[in-house]
């Protein structure tokens, strides 16, 4: 087999997010804001921003479901990316980032394709009727649980549609076998990788973007 690979070192990120990040002045702000708010950095990257957005322009997505917001900086990222007429719907746990993700929200002019449901997201998920189907949904929330909001996921998203999940690379740890740093999360993210990878109603890939996003479309 002949294979060729190119790491992403940190000038090659720096390039690729120069060229192609959703990241405007708003999103800068906004990434500040939260940080001053004491959230932790850990918002995706502009450049992942912009794989998001042409995932979901790709696909005509007017529905998206988000597990996990933090300050809505990746929600209101894809809420750019659809129709007036769109809707993210955003699971979040901590009341606090919820209120602060209205706020950004109504600041982007974007209140009415926002929608923050507060609580945690396997109890809201589980509250959720089955309709109306949404067009994609992206898991960036607590690692553990990432199993079980795949589960919950697929049968809430149509055929044709997308099931992303974040940080799929677990930090640089995803390939190895008996992981010593945040070994549950590690752990975790590979049983979540595995079994995006094995599911017969899904198609997968991992883009080795940010800190990688495993990108499953729904074909059965
Ligand atoms: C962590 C979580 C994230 O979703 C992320 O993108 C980076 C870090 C964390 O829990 O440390
Ligand atoms: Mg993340």
């Amino acid at each position: 087999m002949s294979t060729s690979f190119t790491p992403v070192t940190d000038e090659i990120a720096a390039y690729i997010e120069s060229l192609f990040s959703a990241e405007d002045d708003f999103l800068r702000q906004l990434r500040r804001e939260a940080e001053q708010a004491g959230m932790p950095p850990i918002h995706i990257s502009g450049a992942q921003g912009a794989v998001l957005q042409v995932l979901l322009r790709a696909i005509g997505a007017e529905r998206v479901l988000e597990i996990g917001s933090l300050g809505g900086y990746s929600a209101i990222t894809m809420a750019r990316a659809l129709p007036p007429s769109g809707k993210v719907v955003c699971l979040e746990i901590n009341p606090a980032y919820c209120a602060f993700i209205e706020r950004q929200a109504a600041r982007a002019g974007l209140a009415d394709r926002i929608e923050v449901r507060c609580g945690p997201a396997a109890e809201l998920l589980a509250a959720m009727p089955e309709e109306p189907l949404f067009d994609a949904a992206f898991i960036d929330a607590d690692k553990p649980n990432y199993p079980r909001y795949l589960e919950a996921c697929y049968p809430r998203v149509r055929i044709g549609g997308l099931v992303i999940a974040d940080n799929t690379l677990a930090w640089g740890h995803i390939a190895e076998s008996d992981p010593s740093f945040e070994p549950a999360n590690v752990r975790a993210l590979q049983q979540y990788n595995r079994a995006v990878a094995a599911h017969p109603g899904l198609r997968a890939a991992l883009i080795p973007s940010g800190d990688g996003m495993t990108v499953a479309v729904k074909i059965g």
